[in-house]
């Protein structure tokens, strides 16, 4: 959500800038500029719209510089337009940021009567003018800088660059992350570290609160009180490599191949497969002991959540609820003495998620996080942290990550159920049989992509989309639903089998697609006769199942999808695939921005 570059460089940075921009396009696309110290004063480029809208405009009329902050913008105070996109600039800085300022409104009007022109509908513009206020007092930047902070209230992330200086820049973290990285006397700041892969492999995280004063060769920390301090440089492992789309026409359709792969990674680190156990590294506390747990997240991940309160109950027989973080946050939920809380994040730092871990924490729960990214906030302020191991996810549409949740969230179900006597020697040794499995069941399911994408005509034609499905395959028809939603723009709801005739049934009609995900296991004939009502009505099915489950029901090719016959406990992950499949051919048939669909970002972090 808003992507922030900065370099104080020995080189010309224009091109970096722009490399770094195109790495963090995923968190914003609406619009997109840069500014730099060009000939001692502040130059700036901005365009509405794509990155390439401004490379177009840096073309005509480039910057040069050894200095310089870059944003990519995710709107949240101001329509999308040149004009409201950043870098902001008052008389002596310029200003990118990442969150919102809360207090902007009481700000700007004192900023107004104190005689300064606003030039932008945002809410970062008043920092730009509150700084240039302190400088032009003749503060000198650190304090200056300091006092602006102070005056701030929200969560923000922010690069500022100082009229005049070119071997200073400013950035600040509080409520959104930020990077500094280090390298050959060049420094950097980055809203995470995919900003920053290839232009330096030494970052450093800034704890909440914390701001940066960089020189170049060097920089210093401060925490929210002003004082200096030390953090670790950590060496980063994301290559400029990494985040490339290979042969693959969208980074949506590589990640989707590389399930196999990183769920197989992800199991790996939970299982020991000669010994069929599953093993759970450094947990600290005692699965036995548990009251409760609290599955909280957002989108994708809390319809990985869904799933897990299945697995939870069925084979640790622990209770479990399940809640979406910006609901959490504010109701009053009544939390059980001895609850573990569990979020589940890809980014580790939507915002919803995150302040529902404080508020666990502050009730006394345990707390635990499923993250991808292993150094974000959520990882560093859980008790425990679940790693999975999808790397970087760059397509808005969350595909790998959501499968690799589901793999630490089984392993777990597993582990817990035998650390509570609810799973014997034998079954467990059977059960991680099955989940060893899943990465080959995931293969087989991806040779079935022509026959998925045999489907995408008709659901490209369609206004409306059903999604069915029952037990831990109800949620994935909500992820499928999500999925087809957002990249393709076609409206669709996933639902409960069983739930339709309460309802949804009115819907039915010859020109509604409707996908059932009904793999063979116990709830399969329930599910068959929820789809012969569907058809009895007219209803234009196309089933998803395994081969012997579509040759009982007399289906062929142009009306199923066939996947390979998997344990109920793997349905979800392999099932995952045509569901991301189909959303993902329709979306190319329609000719939307796959990978970066109209309205979105990857990593909320406003609430
Ligand atoms: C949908 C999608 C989102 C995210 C949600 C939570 O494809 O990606 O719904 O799942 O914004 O993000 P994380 O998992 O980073 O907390």
């Amino acid at each position: 959500m808003c992507g922030i570059i900065g370099i104080v460089g020995l080189r010309p940075v224009a091109g970096r800038l722009m490399d770094a921009l195109r790495r963090l396009e995923y968190r914003g696309y609406d619009s997109a500029g840069i500014a730099l110290i060009q000939d001692g004063r502040i130059a700036r480029r901005r365009a509405s719209g794509k990155l390439d809208q401004l490379d177009a405009l840096l073309a005509r009329d480039p910057l040069d510089g050894l200095i310089g902050i870059g944003h990519t913008r995710w709107a949240t105070h101001g329509e999308p337009s040149t004009a409201n996109a950043h870098p902001h600039i008052g008389r002596h800085v310029a200003v990118v940021h990442n969150g919102i300022i809360e207090n902007f409104k009481a700000l700007r009007e004192e900023l107004i009567a104190a005689g300064h022109q606003f030039t932008s509908e945002t809410d970062t513009e008043v920092i730009a003018h509150l700084l240039s206020d302190h400088l032009a007092a003749g503060i000198e930047p650190r304090l200056a800088v300091k006092q602006t902070l102070d005056r701030l209230e929200g969560a923000f992330a922010l690069a500022i660059l100082i009229d005049g200086k070119d071997r200073l820049m400013y950035g600040a973290r509080r409520g959104s992350p930020l990077v500094v990285g280090l390298a050959d006397g060049e420094c950097f700041l980055g809203s995470d570290a995919i900003a920053l892969a290839g232009l330096c492999n030494r970052i450093c995280y800034l704890e909440e609160g914390d701001w940066a004063e960089l020189h170049g060769d060097h920089f210093a920390l401060f925490d929210a009180a002003g004082d200096p301090v030390e953090r670790p440089l950590v060496h980063s492992s994301v290559s400029g490599v990494m985040v490339d789309k290979g042969n693959h026409r969208h980074f949506m359709l590589k990640e989707i191949y590389e399930q196999p792969t990183v769920v197989g990674q992800t199991l790996g680190s939970y299982l020991d497969p000669l010994a069929e156990t599953v093993t759970v590294p450094g947990l600290c506390f005692d699965p036995k002991a548990l009251s409760r747990i609290t599955l909280i997240a957002c989108g994708t991940s809390y319809y990985a959540a869904m799933i897990a309160q299945y697995w939870l109950e069925h084979y640790a027989k622990i209770p479990v609820t399940v809640d979406i973080a910006s609901e959490f946050r504010y109701r009053q939920p009544v939390m059980t003495r001895g609850g573990l809380s569990l979020f589940i994040s890809q980014s580790g730092e939507t915002a919803d998620t995150l302040a529902a871990l404080r508020h666990c924490k502050a009730e006394g729960q345990i707390t635990a996080t499923i993250v991808n990214v292993a150094q974000s906030t959520m990882a560093r302020e859980a008790d425990m942290v679940f790693p999975t191991h999808a790397g970087p996810e760059i397509g808005v549409a969350s595909t790998k990550a959501f499968t690799c949740q589901l793999a630490v969230l089984a392993a777990l179900s597993i582990a817990f159920g035998v650390a509570r006597g609810h799973i014997d020697q034998t079954e467990q040794a059977a059960l991680v049989r099955v989940l060893n499995e899943i990465p080959s069941r995931m293969s087989e399911a991806l040779q079935a992509e022509q026959q998925v994408a045999s489907h995408a005509a008709d659901l490209s034609r369609a206004r409306d989309v059903l999604y069915l499905g029952r037990g831990a395959d109800y949620p994935l028809a909500l992820e499928g639903a999500l999925k087809l939603k957002e990249i393709s723009y076609i409206h669709a709801e996933g639902y409960a089998a069983g739930e339709i005739k309460h309802g949804p049934i009115a819907l039915i009609d010859p020109n509604v697609p409707v996908i059932v995900i009904a793999p063979k296991g116990p709830l399969f004939e329930k599910t068959i006769s929820n789809m012969e009502e569907v058809i009895a009505r007219g209803g234009k099915v196309i089933l998803m199942s395994c081969k012997e489950g579509i040759a009982s029901q007399g289906r062929t090719a142009g009306n199923s999808i066939e996947m390979p016959a998997v344990h109920p406990l793997a349905s979800p992950l392999v099932y995952a695939i045509p569901v991301q499949l189909l959303a993902y051919h329709t979306a190319v048939l329609k000719g939307t921005d796959v990978d970066q669909p109209r309205n979105l970002a990857k990593s909320v972090t406003v609430e």
